[in-house]
């Protein structure tokens, strides 16, 4: 391990500018050109020097900059090498250049340095968790292990190590702050399940409500607000009367709250519906206050920041409304807050997540999964262009991207009949799509259910049209074919026999119409899916920063790697920090 000093002095080639990829990108120079650069560089680094008790003023600005390190971490939950090339596929349909010789390079393929093994301590197949832990403590752990290790013992984690090293630290997420990936980062709890504990530990709160320690984090931008709110709170998910938004307040955060929280959405007649439904909660809930968002959006935040911005998940991309910012915004957002905050002294760690390319893959819903994708890669340009330029102000940042599992077994290609397979599919069919799939099943369970139930002939005019139609899945002439009535049968047979507002639904009767819908539009596109869960494939890394650094990320790493990558270029030892967590806690427990 290569000690902090150590990290902050640099080689030249890093000061100057493009330093990403340099060795991949550089025409070849001869040898004489590169003599020439070396002495000219080397002469201006003693003259700098030189200038150093004579006029402090010039080498004062170089210096400090330099003593920067910033390390942005994102995760492409769920997205596995076929995910890669459908996103491609799925950018180049959606800019009518589909022929086989297009040369386009998404963002994430300029950045493509190697590959992970994605599996945890107790399955070949990890889980989000385990996988997160791989990154954050750097060692394999079981799955559902939130920053514990395979004998359930707590973990220090990168993002602790750099807090306790005077880094800010941070984490943006579209799913809840105390889902699974980013909980790692921050907290430790046996399993992923205990969301309100993990809620308590974003702010160094026992699950009791007591503070047992500084926060670890200096910004938190995600859903999940219904587990920083009292269970009194329509919007709740705790199990007792914490308020965390005004236990945050009384800390000093900076807390904002970016839906409406203080009464139930009109639909929904108790929080225990709201938590019943999971469309409903991703899909209609979310009563988001557009004004509120933009001035926070616009505003020079303070730190630490909590941003709330659903009660549960936001929504996927493909049904979110304009006024909820973007995955890039959000980004961006985070990473200039932390940035420019007057306690940035050192640089700061930000790890961000595209959630919800993995919920999309577990609905194996591929309009859904193509969008958070180009939602993600749009993300990554934006954050890319900002280290890009980092870097060539002399401020070492490192962007690190990868996934923690692939989800779904999405294949590209899918054999429909026995007639000897079709070599192709159809991402171009994925444009006219108008929501998910969970939408979609959401909306046709509503109006199936109305009161007074539609008639027959209504019920199915409101599948061929705004189910699978132009409305819906986009299944038109010019895009397949209208939808046919074997697709038609499908969706009807899925709802329930007797639709009525009265009788409650069948457990899980918009999960099945969701399948059903979802299955129909993959069909369409001739992709397949292995699972509702995750699979096994290794998963691809992707970096950028100086090469010499990145360097230690090429190849086919394990996923701890990218844990123990990022606690050296920090300089953390995370064996001594676990070392000092573990006493700090024993100490509160007696
Ligand atoms: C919470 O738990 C800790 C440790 O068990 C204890 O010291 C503290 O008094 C408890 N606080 C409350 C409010 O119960
Ligand atoms: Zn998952």
């Amino acid at each position: 391990m290569t000690s902090i000093g150590e990290k902050r002095i640099y080689s030249a080639h890093e000061v100057l500018p493009s330093p990403i990829l340099a060795r991949d990108k550089a025409p070849k120079r001869s040898r004489f050109t590169r003599v020439l650069i070396f002495t000219l560089i080397a002469v201006s680094l003693l003259w700098l020097q030189s200038c150093h008790s004579v006029n402090d003023y010039i080498v004062r600005p170089f210096k400090s900059s330099n003593k920067k390190v910033n390390i942005i971490f994102m995760i492409s939950d769920g997205y596995g090498p076929a995910s890669e090339t459908f996103g491609r596929s799925f950018h180049q349909a959606v800019h009518h250049n589909t022929s086989p010789n297009a040369n386009y390079k998404a963002p994430l393929d300029k950045l493509l340095i190697g590959s992970h093994r994605s599996r945890s301590s107790d399955s070949l197949i990890t889980d989000s968790a385990a996988g997160a832990t791989a990154f954050s403590c750097g060692l394999k752990s079981y799955n559902g292990a939130i920053g514990v290790d395979a004998k359930g013992e707590l973990c220090g984690t990168v993002l602790e190590g750099a807090k306790e090293q005077g880094w800010l630290t941070g984490v943006v997420v579209t799913s809840r702050l105390s889902d699974a990936t980013p909980a790692a980062f921050f907290a430790h709890v046996a399993s992923r399940g205990q969301e309100s504990d993990i809620a308590n530990e974003a702010l160094g709160l026992m699950s009791n409500g007591t503070a047992y320690r500084d926060a670890p984090l200096d910004l938190a931008i995600g859903g999940g607000g219904c587990y920083f709110l009292p269970k009194s709170s329509p919007y709740s998910c705790r199990q007792d009367e914490q308020d965390l938004v005004g236990a945050s307040k009384k800390k000093g955060w900076n807390t904002k709250i970016l839906f409406n929280h203080d009464a139930l959405k009109e639909g929904i007649e108790s929080p225990s519906e709201f938590h019943a439904d999971e469309a409903a909660i991703t899909h209609s809930a979310v009563d988001f206050k557009p004004e509120e968002a933009q001035a926070f959006m616009e505003e020079d935040s303070q730190l630490p920041l909590l941003a709330l911005l659903a009660p549960f998940n936001t929504p996927y991309e493909i049904d979110r409304k304009k006024s909820i910012p973007p995955l890039h915004s959000l980004a961006l957002k985070a990473i200039n807050t932390l940035d420019r905050s007057p306690h940035n002294t050192q640089g700061f760690f930000v790890m961000i997540e595209g959630s919800q390319i993995d919920l999309c893959a577990h609905s194996n819903d591929p309009a859904c999964h193509a969008r958070e994708i180009a939602a993600y890669q749009k993300a990554i340009e934006e954050v890319q262009a900002w280290v890009d330029n980092k870097n060539k102000q002399g401020e070492k940042t490192i962007l690190i991207s990868t996934s923690d599992h692939e989800t779904g077994g999405l294949t590209l290609g899918r054999q429909l009949t026995s007639d000897y397979p079709n070599y192709a599919y159809y991402p171009e069919r994925l444009i006219p799509v108008q929501q998910s799939a969970a939408s979609l099943s959401a909306h046709l369970i509503a109006f199936a259910r109305q009161p007074t139930p539609p008639r027959d002939d209504e019920l199915e005019q409101f599948v061929r049209q705004e189910t699978l139609g132009k409305n819906g899945a986009g299944f038109l002439p010019e895009n397949g074919g209208q939808p046919s009535d074997e697709e038609v049968k499908a969706v009807l047979d899925c709802i329930p026999q007797t639709p009525s507002a009265l009788t409650p639904p069948p457990i899980n009767t918009a999960d099945i119409c969701r399948a059903v819908i979802a299955d129909l539009i993959s069909r369409r596109v001739e992709v397949g899916w292995s699972t509702s869960g995750h699979t096994g494939v290794d998963v691809p890394v992707h970096a950028s920063g100086p090469t010499k650094d990145v360097d230690g990320l090429r190849g086919n790493i394990e996923n701890t790697h990218i844990g123990t990558f990022i606690a050296n270029q920090l300089g953390i030892d995370l064996a001594d920090l676990t070392k000092r967590l573990k006493k700090q806690r024993s100490q509160i427990s007696h």
